[in-house]
């Protein structure tokens, strides 16, 4: 197995790395969002891509998605754990907290979404859109790096850049039952799963949106505020996962390692 993992704000390197080497990957979707760190962290191989770019130079709706997917793709990566920063949706999970995410809502509209259409259509399954093998060994390395990680959740995924309305995040939390809310989750995790790639989700809680009456409008001094905080804790979530996966991949109930094995319906002669 090689691990991958997609970086958050803040997070722009992996500490401990044996070997390390930042790469330069092209792929036909063009060039993902930044050279990838590779190296061996306590025996396991690893690649660490910053999703924004070093220096968060990229805005959600302009992260290369599928360029990011397949570039990891190309150098072996077997699973990828994404680390993002979120909103909260609910009381319980509190700027600081870990969610590891198990169910999206996707509400972006301006990203490609898949590396399939005209000429090869296929059609993945994505009921259970994380891998829970992968998760489970998330959580633990979250729990052992003493984060209030909560387990299971729902990602309300948005184009932006701009925050949501009042009545927008009444609407997800209230009428949709999401947890927490995001920009960047989608379509990474589609875009995984049609790459036969497990996926986690660490969804790094940075406020709570705006619905909570006590805290008011979201800005982007609180969010980099918490993020900070964030990095550290999940630099010690990553310090731990090579010894919770094991070393060759298995196959996963999820199905992401076989997810094109009755997907595609374009007939091969078409
Ligand atoms: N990222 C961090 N906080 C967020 C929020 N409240 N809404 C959308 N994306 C976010």
């Amino acid at each position: 197995m090689k691990l991958g993992i997609i970086g958050e704000s803040g997070l722009y390197d992996l500490e401990g790395l044996e070997n390390a080497a930042w790469q330069e990957v092209d792929t036909p979707w063009g060039a993902p969002s930044d050279a990838i760190l590779t190296g061996t962290l306590d025996g396991l191989d690893m690649a660490f891509l910053p999703r924004h770019r070093r220096g968060h130079a990229l805005a959600p709706s302009d992260v290369p998605y599928r360029a990011n997917i397949d570039a990891l793709k190309r150098l072996g990566v077997t699973d990828i754990v994404s680390l993002s920063a979120c909103g909260s949706f609910r009381e319980e999970m509190a700027p600081g907290d870990f969610v590891i995410v198990d169910q999206f809502i996707d509400r972006t509209f301006a990203r490609a979404k898949s590396f399939f259409g005209t000429g090869c259509v296929a059609h993945v399954s994505l009921a259970d859109p994380t891998c829970r093998r992968l998760s489970n060994a998330v959580l633990g390395a979250a729990e052992a790096a003493g984060v209030t990680v909560h387990e299971g959740g729902t990602y309300l995924a948005m184009e932006g850049p701009q925050f949501s309305t009042l009545a927008e995040s009444r609407l997800y939390r209230e009428q949709w039952g999401c947890d927490v809310i995001g920009m960047t989750n989608m379509p990474e995790a589609k875009l995984a799963r049609e790459a036969e790639l497990c996926y986690a989700s660490v969804a790094m809680v940075t406020d709570y949106d705006c619905w909570h009456e006590d805290h008011g409008a979201v800005d982007v001094a609180t969010v980099v505020r918490t993020l900070q905080g964030n990095a550290e804790a999940a630099r010690n979530l990553v310090r731990g996962l090579p010894e919770r996966l094991p070393p060759a991949r298995t196959a996963c109930s999820e199905g992401c390692d076989r997810a094109l094995d009755h997907a595609i319906i374009t007939a091969p002669e078409a």
